[in-house]
């Protein structure tokens, strides 16, 4: 994919079985699938926030190639990845891409129609500002997938505690947050599924994709619904 061949990135990734469990990828596929069905009754631009490798915004561009949508990360070097990436795929058309920390948005008050996020507000350190400028920045609706951790596991509390993401990686935490924010925030597409650690590299220094879970646990799987 860093080289540019984007063909021979595409069939490496689609023999990535075993990354993960069949289970989480169908819950990760019907967050997706739901998160779609929910931006098709809502109107206006599309802002993705902390788009990634662009996993919902390729979705998102092929089912809705006649709406504007805003890719954004914080790294500038994702987004322009994505840029030619999506070009080579042809669904670049109505994309625009902008770097920024969701913490502090280049946006006025009250003017984004919808967000989306797939798994990338847990992703966001000490993400209390994130959620408070998306409240500042809200006008519709905010759609986003999320993976929520059970409390009480020692090693996952401790890693999630020290790396600033505890706040929106626990359900109750993450509601609280969200309302604390001033918005009005529910629970759609709940599932509970049973994840376990992505394997390491034994070539890279031990280098994965996840740093969660640490071991085998039931996680919950969502999609998180805000508005004023
Ligand atoms: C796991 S990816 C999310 C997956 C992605 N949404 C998708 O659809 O494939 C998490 C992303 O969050 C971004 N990120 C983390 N903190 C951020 C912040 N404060 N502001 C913006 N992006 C951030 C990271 O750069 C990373 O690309």
């Amino acid at each position: 994919m860093e080289r540019g061949d984007y063909a021979g990135a595409r069939e490496a990734a689609s023999d990535l079985g075993g990354i993960y469990t069949p289970e989480y990828e169908a819950c990760q596929r019907s967050q997706i699938e739901h998160v779609l069905n929910l931006v098709s009754a809502a109107s206006g631009l599309i802002v993705d926030l902390a788009s990634g490798v662009g996993t919902l915004v390729e979705r998102l561009a092929c089912c809705f190639p006649d709406r504007q949508v805003v890719v954004t990360d914080f790294s500038p070097r994702v987004l322009r990845r994505n840029k030619k990436y999506f070009h080579y795929l042809g669904i670049d058309k109505n994309l625009d891409f902008l770097a920024f920390d969701v913490r502090r948005m280049p946006f006025r008050d009250d003017c984004v129609p919808v967000f989306t996020s797939h798994v990338g507000l847990q992703n966001i350190r000490y993400p209390r500002r994130a959620v408070a400028e998306i409240s500042r920045t809200l006008k519709g609706y905010m759609f986003a997938t999320s993976i929520f951790y059970p409390k009480g596991d020692l090693e996952t509390d401790q890693l999630l505690r020290e790396n600033g993401l505890a706040d929106l990686c626990y359900m109750d935490s993450a509601l609280k947050v969200f309302t604390e924010s001033g918005l009005r925030v529910s629970v759609e597409n709940l599932m509970e599924v049973r994840a376990q650690p992505t394997p390491r590299s034994e070539l890279l220094g031990g280098a994965g994709f996840d740093a969660l879970p640490v071991k085998e646990m039931a996680i919950s799987w969502c999609t998180l619904v805000a508005r004023h």
